[in-house]
């Protein structure tokens, strides 16, 4: 069995204002630094304009950063977005991206989703493709078929286990307090881990993540799932105690 060191992330979406995400993440670099050797990789997502005022305070920590989204070019008239080289110039190793909100928030297409992680790719990021049926689609049995769609559209050429992860967040689970069965999640992350098979290089090293309500009372048992390399986690991450629990649940 290929071993994968666990990824913990923390989407922290539109939560906080400069002072709460300074604490926040200087709480758990702290914790990290005085951890030592830990089983697992601890990232948070904050939104955008706190990205450099984080990024400085964790500079140094094994503490890694990342945006929440990024736009497919580095420069020009585009409004409101954000290019991956910016993300690069705050300090950030990974961006998220297709999430679930962005995707019906935003109408967000697999193509675009594929062309902003080729983006984020040439910058050196490690992109989170973010995946996951809805709860209608998950009821009529399409769960699989909606998620290889997913898949095919949105990984782009070029991707590797090094440079992409993918998250598996079913939509009924985020932030409804819902989470997919352990069954569940080994069922889908079994069949995401074949799909990547000639659309990731190297498919048995790639992380694939299990996002949706995950909290320091299931954590334990969805981490040990198979084929779950870790968490995307939204509102346990805003509380620096529950996604140190969570982390080191792995
Ligand atoms: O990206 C993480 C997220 O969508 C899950 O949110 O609040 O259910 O942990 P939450």
């Amino acid at each position: 069995m290929t071993a994968r060191r666990k990824l913990i992330a923390g989407n922290w979406k539109m939560n906080g204002l400069k002072a709460d995400g300074l604490a926040l993440a200087s709480d758990l670099a702290g914790r990290l630094n005085g951890a030592g050797e830990v089983s697992f990789d601890l990232l948070v997502c904050p939104p955008f304009p706190l990205l450099f005022p984080v990024g400085d305070a964790i500079a140094g920590s094994a503490l890694a950063l990342g945006g929440q989204d990024c736009a497919a070019k580095n420069s020009g008239a585009h409004t409101g977005d954000v290019a991956p080289t910016m993300l690069v110039d705050a300090g950030c190793r990974y961006v998220i991206l297709g999430h679930s909100e962005r995707r019906a928030d935003h109408g967000e297409s697999d193509a675009l989703i594929a062309a902003k992680a080729a983006a984020a790719h040439a910058q050196g990021l490690i992109a989170i493709v973010c995946v996951g049926e809805t709860e209608a689609q998950r009821d009529a049995g399409q769960a699989d078929a909606v998620v290889s769609g997913q898949l095919a559209g949105s990984i782009p050429a070029g991707a590797t286990a090094a440079n992409t992860v993918i998250a598996y967040e079913p939509v009924w689970a985020i932030g409804t307090g819902k989470t997919a069965t352990p069954d569940d999640v080994a069922a889908m992350h079994a069949h995401i881990r074949a799909e990547l098979d000639g659309k990731i290089a190297d498919p048995a090293k790639a992380k694939i993540l299990y996002g949706g309500s995950v909290k320091p009372g299931n954590a334990v048992e969805l981490m040990a799932v198979e084929n779950v390399d870790g968490a995307l986690v939204g509102g346990a991450a805003l509380k620096a105690d529950d996604f140190w629990a969570i982390a080191t649940s792995c």
